[in-house]
């Protein structure tokens, strides 16, 4: 008896298994009611004596060597869906699973928030669909002021209240913050703002801003050129800066500044019609009518902001001629980034 357990311990060890269907066949050889290992222990039942202990000991030895290899071979095999080792056509080529990409917008934006955090801002958001006071009132356009008119605005008829729109620029984000917090603050909001504007190559009704503001005691004009210029110098490398004297009902005094491209490519030549000079953004020392809406001492504070289209400076960056390309989800287009 104990030769014949010996014996099937080498055959178990032997029996070759390299798929489902013979791991089977090991299975009724040895496993099954007719298989070897219950013959076995058939044969045991009737055994007496001294014996019967060492064979019983043995016996169950085998048991467990002849499950290990069944259970083992299970996993190795299931493990790759039941599939059948010999079935598959290595030869066949590989369709790679497409993996989406970061989207330009995204990348121009991240570049953006990493260089201003790094001196300290904070990010800040908020909703797009905006009441009159945080998208206008708030921000010092009077009722029925001109400038109004400045950003045409999709209206959105929010019943019973009414009254709401989809928000025309992030400064209505600065309005939260400020109503909600203390100065010192200095925060970056970017986000999508929505305007009525014909849709054409280089602009679309629906955009995305990156708005800065910063409030201190004693923030002067000097302290909004010095961030603007180290953003630049950091964004687009050294270059020339202009300030033009400008108008925001919500800054006092208000600039626009460009930077120098030049005109050395046609692409330089068109975007900056001829004079070399791009406008990149809006800025001014927040008005303290605005400060004193949202509940902050004017007297002791003063602060700046400043607001930039990320689309536009994305579609500089990339040599984009056509603004609709980013919002077309063309992977074409997208797998370029
Ligand atoms: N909110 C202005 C716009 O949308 C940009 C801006 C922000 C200008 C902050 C000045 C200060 O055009």
């Amino acid at each position: 008896m104990l030769e014949k357990i010996e014996e099937l311990k080498n055959k178990a060890k032997i029996f070759t298994i390299e798929n489902l269907e013979s791991l089977e066949n090991y299975r009724l050889a040895f496993l099954s009611k007719k298989g070897f290992l219950n013959n076995l222990f058939e044969e045991f039942k009737v055994i007496s004596g001294e014996e019967k202990r060492e064979i019983g000991k043995q016996l169950n030895i085998l048991r467990q060597e002849v499950e290990g290899i069944f259970n083992e071979n299970r996993e190795k095999f299931s493990g790759s869906a039941g599939v059948n080792k010999s079935n598959i056509d290595e030869s066949l080529p590989v369709f790679s699973e497409k993996i989406g990409s970061t989207h330009p917008i995204s990348i121009v934006k991240n570049n953006i928030l990493e260089i201003f955090e790094s001196i300290g801002f904070t990010v800040e958001n908020g909703p797009e669909i905006e009441d009159d006071w945080h998208n206008f009132t708030a921000l010092n356009f009077a009722e029925n002021h001109p400038a109004r008119d400045m950003q045409d605005t999709f209206f959105v008829n929010k019943e019973p209240i009414g009254n709401y729109a989809l928000r025309t620029h992030t400064s209505s984000v600065q309005v939260r913050l400020m109503e909600n917090e203390k100065p010192p603050i200095r925060a970056l909001m970017p986000g999508r703002v929505y305007r009525n504007e014909a849709v054409s190559s280089r602009s679309n009704c629906f955009f995305h801003q990156i708005e800065g503001l910063y409030i201190d005691e004693k923030v002067s004009f000097a302290d909004l050129k010095q961030t603007l210029y180290y953003f630049v110098s950091q964004f687009f490398g050294e270059r020339e800066i202009r300030f033009r004297p400008s108008y925001f009902p919500f800054t006092e005094p208000s600039a626009e500044m460009d930077i120098f491209l030049g005109t050395a490519t046609e692409q330089d030549k068109r975007l900056t019609k001829g004079t070399g000079w791009l406008e990149i953004l809006g800025c001014g020392m927040v008005d303290p009518n605005v400060l004193q809406n949202c509940g902050i001492d004017q007297e002791k504070y003063s602060g700046f902001a400043f607001g930039m289209g990320i689309d536009r400076i994305t579609m500089l960056k990339y040599g984009i001629k056509d603004i609709r390309q980013m919002f077309e989800n063309d992977v074409r287009f997208l797998e370029q980034f």
